[in-house]
């Protein structure tokens, strides 16, 4: 994996506009793992604030946002142009007084408010480094109130297991199924190996604890993609 991934870069104007295209190829249940996120926050109260962590072109917002008129967003992304499409989106569904913005890494959001849950979509497995990584999810716990929702989605798995070979074969022969050129194919293929920190759930549940999360459910898995919930203490 490189050094250099920066997500603000990768994520550019150029992708932004193909992102919700592309990412229902890349992950066929993408639609449904963001339907799954609501029925994990019900009984939350009326008016809830919700941290979407990578909000990106707004999925978790648009859904949630529909399904509970009455919460408020803040969307954090590090790349503008993400950002922005988030925002188009959310005057699009006539939410946008509901949302607040802001451009930046995540680490670097100061939150003034304790969020009663947050969600972090695809975003963490771009983080290399380990310390990186714990400074992500402890500055997610530290804008949550205890006994605050966390839902985290993101590639996972032990590169070493014997699963792991299989599942990423099925998963890019799903990729082609759904209209994936073989150039198109090859790039996704150097994009992973290059630029996703897969670590084993093991790890990722204990950098969720040393960030102070605890009771974690995983409820979704699709090829290497899983979703858990977990809880701050
Ligand atoms: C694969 S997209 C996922 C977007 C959205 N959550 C979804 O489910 O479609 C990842 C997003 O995370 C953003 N991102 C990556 N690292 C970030 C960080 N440290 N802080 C904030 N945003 C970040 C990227 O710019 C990108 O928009």
């Amino acid at each position: 994996m490189s050094e250099q991934f920066d997500a603000a870069t990768h994520f550019d104007e150029n992708l932004a506009a193909k992102y919700d295209r592309r990412i229902r190829s890349f992950c066929p249940s993408y639609d449904s793992l963001h339907r799954m996120i609501a029925p994990w926050l019900q009984g939350l109260p009326e008016h809830t604030c919700f941290l979407s962590a990578g909000a990106g072109t707004g999925a978790e917002v648009l859904t949630l946002g529909k399904q509970f008129p009455s919460w408020r967003f803040v969307a954090v992304d590090v790349s503008i142009d993400m950002l922005d499409a988030c925002r188009s989106r959310a005057h699009e569904w006539g939410m946008v007084d509901r949302v607040t913005f802001f451009n930046g890494r995540l680490q670097d959001y100061k939150s003034t408010i304790q969020f009663d849950a947050a969600s972090s979509i695809f975003v963490s497995h771009f983080i290399e480094d380990r310390r990186e990584k714990s400074e992500y999810f402890r500055s997610i716990a530290a804008s949550l109130r205890p006994g605050g929702s966390f839902i985290l989605a993101d590639l996972f798995g032990d590169k070493n297991s014997p699963e792991f070979a299989r599942l990423f074969s099925a998963w890019l022969t799903s990729y082609a199924s759904h209209g994936a050129s073989p150039e198109e194919l090859s790039r996704a293929r150097e994009h992973i190996e290059r630029d996703v920190a897969f670590v084993p759930e093991i790890e990722l549940i204990a950098l969720l604890a040393e960030a102070g999360f605890s009771t974690p459910i995983r409820f979704y898995q699709t090829y290497l993609f899983g979703g858990w919930l977990v809880t701050k203490s």
